[in-house]
């Protein structure tokens, strides 16, 4: 059984990966306004891909016989100056999220909770992929400067875009 102490930061984890939801999913809406539909596919799935990540969470605490307890989540902004600032806001976010999942990690060692340090290592691999994926694009948008044609090259290739869950789940 998982301890009071692990369930209670895997629970405010799960509520954490829902507000990283939240936040894509504005941050879509907020794309689709600025007319760049390619862009905004990309966030839904990423919006989709943090859902994933919250029910990962949710459905390791139910097998370790924990209790999972949903909570509120916060309104996300609704507004950006630019689609660049948007990418940078995604990495800033990201890396807050790596430090929230580090803290999860010292805690299952704290707990000598071998299982949860286990389950942890994924996230942990996760969000190295979402650092560098977010700085790339930031890169790239930067790359572009002013380039309208540069933009909607991108839009296009970020609009093929599809979901997939992740490989492995915790039942
Ligand atoms: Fe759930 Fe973007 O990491």
């Amino acid at each position: 059984m998982i301890s009071r102490k692990m369930q209670d930061a895997m629970n405010d984890q799960v509520a954490a990966e829902f507000y990283s939801a939240h936040l894509y999913l504005s941050m879509s809406a907020y794309l689709e306004s600025i007319d760049l539909p390619g862009f905004a596919n990309w966030m839904r799935i990423q919006y989709q891909e943090e859902v994933s990540h919250g029910m990962k969470m949710f459905d390791y605490v139910i097998e370790r016989d924990g209790r999972v307890l949903v909570k509120a989540i916060d309104a996300p902004l609704s507004e950006w100056k630019s689609v660049v600032s948007v990418f940078e806001a995604v990495y800033e976010h990201e890396q807050k999220v790596t430090g929230l999942i580090n803290n999860l990690v010292d805690i299952a060692l704290s707990e000598k909770d071998h299982a949860s340090h286990i389950f942890l290592q994924w996230f942990v691999n996760e969000q190295v992929e979402e650092e560098s994926t977010a700085k790339g694009i930031v890169r790239q948008l930067t790359m572009l400067g002013d380039s309208k044609a540069g933009l909607f090259q991108v839009d296009r290739e970020l609009a093929q875009r599809v979901f997939t869950p992740p490989a492995t789940t915790a039942r």
